[in-house]
């Protein structure tokens, strides 16, 4: 459903940040995106959803297509039309606005009385912005305004949800949450793009995953394959394995994998 294939993407016409990097998000499946501070997660998001301009980014090679159409050239507004919603990095909820304008913000795309109903839905969802709803969204937590920010997008009846960073900087019990919500909409038919920096969390609810490393993905596979990887748990979940603190086979594993493509 969503084709990213052999992306390049450019900043100020200079600084190549996607070096070739290739994903699919089949529908209604979980897909996550992994990889450290700078590797180009909020990258990838940007050249999906049309976003790299306002950031002087430009695509200089390979394609986006979502439900087989190019992606590329097209304007943000038109692609959350046609049903592709992102909550993004640092969940920019509008802090002077009440929970429920925050909403219908997400909602500019439907006719007036459709957006009340999904605000209805929303509110049956997510308790917490029920109670909450005339609330300024500054006032809310950090989890309240991810949930927030979440609900936001899907207001917009999206048919995938791109997700960046959902779990940053929150305590491990709202991360809990965070994912529960996550398998739900999966569970209802919902594809998702989660980019995490948590692979813990990402792994557990995604069916598949892609690590990215200074633009170019590394390594893909299963999730359940990858949470079980040797190197995958060492670098990316922090547990030691066998307290090898050798780079060198991951190293290598890259030289291969580059040989190999
Ligand atoms: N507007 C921009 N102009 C120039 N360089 C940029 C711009 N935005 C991002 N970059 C650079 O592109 C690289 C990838 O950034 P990106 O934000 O996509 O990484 P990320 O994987 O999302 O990192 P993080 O986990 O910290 O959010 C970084 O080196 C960053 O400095
Ligand atoms: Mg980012």
């Amino acid at each position: 459903m969503l084709e990213v294939t052999n992306l390049e993407v450019v900043y100020h016409q200079v600084v190549l940040v996607l070096k070739g990097v290739t994903l699919r998000v089949p529908a209604g499946e979980t897909v996550a995106l992994l990889g450290p501070n700078g590797a180009g997660k909020t990258t990838a998001l940007r050249a999906v959803t049309g976003l790299l301009d306002i950031h002087e980014g430009r695509i200089t090679k390979g394609s986006v297509r979502f439900d087989g159409r190019e992606v590329a050239g097209r304007r943000a507004d038109a692609i959350v039309g046609g049903g592709l919603a992102q909550v993004m990095e640092g969940r920019r909820v509008l802090v002077d606005l009440s929970v429920e304008e925050n909403l219908l913000a997400g909602a500019w795309s439907l006719p007036r009385r459709e957006a009340a109903a999904e605000l209805e839905r929303a509110f049956e969802r997510f308790a917490i912005l029920a109670d909450r709803r005339r609330q300024q969204a500054g006032y809310l937590s950090g989890g309240e305004q991810q949930m927030l920010a979440i609900a936001r997008a899907l207001m917009s009846r999206p048919r995938m949800l791109l997700l960046d960073e959902p779990s940053l900087g929150l305590a491990p019990r709202v991360v809990g949450e965070v994912a529960e919500l996550i398998s739900t909409l999966a569970a209802e038919g919902l594809s998702i793009l989660l980019v995490e920096q948590n692979a813990a969390m990402a792994l557990s609810v995604a069916s598949h995953a892609s690590i990215l490393e200074n633009g170019r993905i590394v390594r893909e596979g299963p999730a359940a394959e990858l949470a079980a990887d040797e190197d995958v748990r060492e670098f990316y979940l922090g547990l030691g394995g066998d307290g090898r603190t050798d780079y060198r086979r991951v190293k290598h594993y890259r030289r291969r994998k580059r040989w190999l493509s």
